[in-house]
């Protein structure tokens, strides 16, 4: 109980902070970031230097026009859900939306499908026979918990997990699928980097001071163990935050300081990702490690902000045109898939692989898909989820394409 309501409060206060902010800064880079700017995965060049080496029991067979294709670039369409409440047994109570009382299931019927390809229904037996012997790592926010928990049902269809490690806030959690050697686990970091909270006169402010070049240790130290890590961040950067590089104070975001140097979330969340990727290739004790960056996840409150009465109780999703430009998720998006493109090129040598799991894009016309009022809020009555995803829900479609991006990985052909 204890660490479910922690969690509940500071998922709330995940989301701090001002609309206004975002109307007003961001619609001038909104009118930049067009859709001309959609990541074409046209630069990945396939070399035997970047492959990871993996067992090869699985049939390798080289496709050439499926490696081309861009997964991202496309469009929802009707299709069934892959589990349900009754056969995954660990879907997180607060993202088990029917089982707290959502009545329509429309948002269950949807998968994705990209504009000149095909992607295969998410295959546990596939995904468990390639990554045999594997470790991943979801390293993040609670949107990376999420990722994972759905990783976890999907999986569970092809053998049942056991927990083999959790600790007391539940914040790093360990599964393990013990037929096929392979072990998931989260790890929290909002920032990635070291983060301390702000605290003046005794209380908590809710900020934090981040050191934008110091990797947060709680996940580096967990590294050398892992085979594959997925990141993600950017919703912790709304706060109050103060800056540091070299133990220096170099500028805040959204902090009443007019001494510093004022900063939009849109560095702290790049210096992040870069500092997290440049440990990544100076790892000495790392071997060689497939990185992802799933691309910043929407929220969608409407009629106001987490805690301003916000909600998002829409049935259906919303097409493209219908989609809110102003909030500034393209340009957090663009900021993460500069920094991955960087790190590619600096760990190509040592055999690393850095790959872009794009999301933001059809997430944003994903209204539905959120918990919204059915998340047992009981602590916290009034506030509405429209953060997080329902499970099973559209978040499932990122462990498809995380498959399928593997598989390209690896030139597995579907
Ligand atoms: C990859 O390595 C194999 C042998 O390990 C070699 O036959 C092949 O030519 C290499 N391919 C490239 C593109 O370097
Ligand atoms: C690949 O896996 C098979 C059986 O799972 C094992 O017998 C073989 O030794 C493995 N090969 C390598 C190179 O790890
Ligand atoms: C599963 O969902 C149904 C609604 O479809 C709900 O009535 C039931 O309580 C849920 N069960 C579990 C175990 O989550
Ligand atoms: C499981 O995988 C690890 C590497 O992650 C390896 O060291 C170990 O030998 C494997 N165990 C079995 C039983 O195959
Ligand atoms: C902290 O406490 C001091 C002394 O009570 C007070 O002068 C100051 O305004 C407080 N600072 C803040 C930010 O509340
Ligand atoms: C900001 O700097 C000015 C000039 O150096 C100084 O007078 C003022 O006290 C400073 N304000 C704060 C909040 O540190
Ligand atoms: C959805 O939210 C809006 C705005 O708060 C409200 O007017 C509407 O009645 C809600 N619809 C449902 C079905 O609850």
């Amino acid at each position: 109980m204890k660490s479910e309501s922690n969690y509940k409060v500071k998922h709330h206060f995940l989301v701090t902070t001002t609309s206004l902010f975002f109307f007003i800064t961001f619609i001038a880079i909104i009118t930049i970031f067009s859709h001309h700017l959609i990541y074409y995965r046209t630069d990945i060049k396939y070399t035997n230097n970047t492959l990871p080496s993996f067992n090869q029991t699985v049939t390798v067979q080289p496709k050439k026009e499926i490696e081309t294709c861009d997964l991202f670039k496309g469009q929802w369409i009707p299709g069934a859900p892959l589990y349900t409440n009754y056969s995954c047994t660990t879907i997180p109570i607060m993202k088990n939306c029917l089982l707290q009382g959502r009545k329509d299931t429309d948002f269950l019927y949807w998968r994705w499908k990209p504009d000149k390809c095909e992607i295969p229904r998410f295959s546990a037996p596939t995904f468990l026979k390639i990554l045999r012997g594997k470790k991943m790592a979801f390293i993040g926010d609670s949107l990376a918990r999420n990722h994972m928990e759905s990783l976890l049902c999907l999986l569970a269809t092809g053998e049942t997990p056991t927990l083999i490690e959790k600790d007391e806030d539940d914040k790093f959690t360990t599964w393990e699928f013990p037929k096929h050697n392979f072990t998931l686990t989260a790890l929290w970091s909002p920032f990635l980097v070291t983060a301390t909270k702000i605290v003046v006169n005794g209380t908590e402010t809710g900020g934090f001071h981040l050191h934008l070049d110091r990797p947060d240790p709680k996940w580096l130290e967990k590294l050398p163990s892992m085979d594959y890590a997925v990141f993600n961040g950017g919703h912790w950067y709304f706060r109050q935050n103060s800056l540091y590089e070299g133990g220096n104070i170099m500028g805040c975001v959204y902090c009443p300081d007019p001494n510093v140097t004022h900063f939009g979330p849109g560095l702290a969340i790049g210096r992040s990702f870069r500092t997290a990727f440049k440990a990544i290739n100076e790892c000495k004790k790392c071997k060689r490690i497939v990185t992802f960056v799933r691309t910043f996840s929407p929220q969608h409150f409407e009629n106001g902000e987490w805690n301003t009465g916000g909600d998002c109780n829409r049935s259906r999703l919303i097409g493209p045109d219908e989609v809110d430009r102003a909030r500034p998720d393209w340009e957090y998006r663009d900021i993460q898939v500069k920094e991955a493109e960087a790190a590619r090129d600096a760990g190509r040598e040592r055999g690393n692989v850095f790959d872009v799991i794009d999301v933001t894009e059809m997430m944003q016309t994903r209204v539905d898909g959120h918990p919204g009022v059915y998340w047992r809020n009981k602590w916290m009555k009034g506030f509405n989820d429209c953060l997080h995803w329902c499970m099973p829900g559209p978040a499932d479609t990122w462990n498809e394409l995380l498959l399928e991006t593997i598989k390209r990985q690896n030139r597995i052909s579907s």
